[in-house]
């Protein structure tokens, strides 16, 4: 049993660094510093909202939010918008409505839009989809520590353009360092400056970059913070438990043990 076992475990693990060096290949990814990044990391409320806008400006024209509700953009641990905020953010958005057989503004409950564009994917579980960090690297700790890299992924891809740009069969492609083939169909979708920031935040490309990176790692996994929070405190808690364990064993033998020492 314990054969068969280790034998399918090692065989997985051939097979996914195998599959990784395949896919990581030529690719290169960044490893951004993140605020949400090992055990302790916490979203950075600041950073997603400048995320949201820069989705919205930006890449909203193209890919959609489709699995979002819009209301969680007042939630605690995420962009927390006042729930006036989220409204009107929500009535900028139309909405078919079968009802009415008619467009409707959207409501707090409504999700975001789903993809306008065909071939643009839906970007809502896309940091977790896909992984920056393979290799021996990727191996547990450094995932732990950092994460898979889904957010590296995204943000380096934004990073990523050469300039060079080719066309097959009537699409345009763009050289990418980050995207796996070397070549993709998105155009550069950011400029230095391209978004403004209310407050004045820097807005190179590397800084939007990260920003909407941040805010997608927030779709992907809106319940981080509290699930970081939980494993502290089960961390916590089973250390007090040996601790507790291991004196109550010591205390339930200690006449057995004393015995013996003086026989
Ligand atoms: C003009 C339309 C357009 C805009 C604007 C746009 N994208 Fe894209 N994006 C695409 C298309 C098309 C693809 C599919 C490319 C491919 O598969 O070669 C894509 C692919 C992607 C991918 C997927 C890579 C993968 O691994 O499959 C990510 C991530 C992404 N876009 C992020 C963004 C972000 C973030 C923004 C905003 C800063 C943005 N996009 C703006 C059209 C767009």
């Amino acid at each position: 049993m314990i054969r068969k076992l280790s034998l399918s475990a090692l065989t997985a693990l051939a097979l996914s660094t195998g599959g990784a060096l395949a896919a990581g290949g030529e690719s290169h990814i960044e490893d951004f510093a993140f605020s949400f990044e090992g055990p302790f990391g916490k979203f950075d409320q600041m950073q997603l909202q400048r995320g949201l806008q820069v989705y919205t400006e930006v890449c909203s024209a193209c890919h959609g939010l489709r699995y979002v509700p819009l209301r969680t953009l007042a939630d605690e641990g995420g962009p927390q918008l006042p729930e006036d905020q989220v409204r009107a953010y929500a009535a900028n958005l139309s909405i078919y409505d079968p009802e009415l057989d008619e467009d409707r503004p959207r409501k707090a409950t409504d999700h975001f839009p789903e993809s306008g564009l065909d071939n643009a994917p839906d970007l809502s579980l896309m940091a977790k989809s896909r992984a920056g960090f393979h290799g021996p690297q990727g191996l547990g700790i450094n995932q732990f520590l950092n994460g898979i890299g889904g957010p590296e992924y995204i943000a380096s891809i934004l990073n990523g353009y050469t300039g060079e740009e080719k066309e097959e069969a009537g699409t345009t492609y763009y050289e990418n360092t980050a995207f796996p083939g070397g070549w993709i169909a998105m155009a550069p979708p950011l400029s230095d400056g391209h978004v403004e920031y209310a407050d004045g935040h820097d807005n190179t490309v590397q800084a939007m970059s990260q920003d909407v990176a941040a805010f997608l790692m927030w779709t992907a996994e809106p319940k981080m913070m509290a699930r970081k929070q939980a494993g502290l405190t089960a961390v916590i808690f089973l250390t007090v438990l040996t601790v507790l364990l291991y004196l109550t064993n010591k205390r339930l033998w200690a006449g057995l043990k004393g015995k013996k020492k003086h026989a």
